[in-house]
């Protein structure tokens, strides 16, 4: 089943593993492209208090480890807000440890004839 939507650009013009802000009607949405193919939708609002949370960097997280070790996780899955530094599951739209209730939104996203497609 083909999933209507808006076209935001050429997946070639989205670099692999960089949010790209767009405009969609009255919403800016950041898109991330990963290297397996998955295409992400992100409102372009973070659930905290507001922070234009697209505009933090990718990457990954430190997870809980023991005393003197340094666990590096889930590298380029991860969406740190710019204001206070939360860190967000890009799949899920969850914040990590359960720091917030809030989620990211996100929007269905398709790729047809080299194009990227949001469902609104
Ligand atoms: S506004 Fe994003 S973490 Fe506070």
């Amino acid at each position: 089943m083909e999933l209507e939507g808006t076209p935001v650009g050429a997946l070639e013009s989205f670099d692999i593993g960089v949010m790209r802000i767009v405009e969609v009607g009255r919403r800016q949405i950041g898109i991330l492209r990963e290297a397996n193919g998955v295409v992400h939708a992100v409102l372009n609002i973070c659930p905290h208090k507001g922070a234009p949370v697209c505009k933090g960097p990718v990457g990954g997280t430190m997870l809980p480890s023991a005393p003197g070790e340094l666990i590096f996780a889930n590298d380029g899955k991860v969406l740190k807000c710019p204001w206070h530094g939360y860190e967000f599951d890009i799949e899920t739209g969850t914040s990590l440890f359960g720091i917030t209730r809030g989620k990211l939104r996100k929007f269905p996203t398709e790729v047809r004839d080299g194009k990227v497609f949001v469902k609104i």
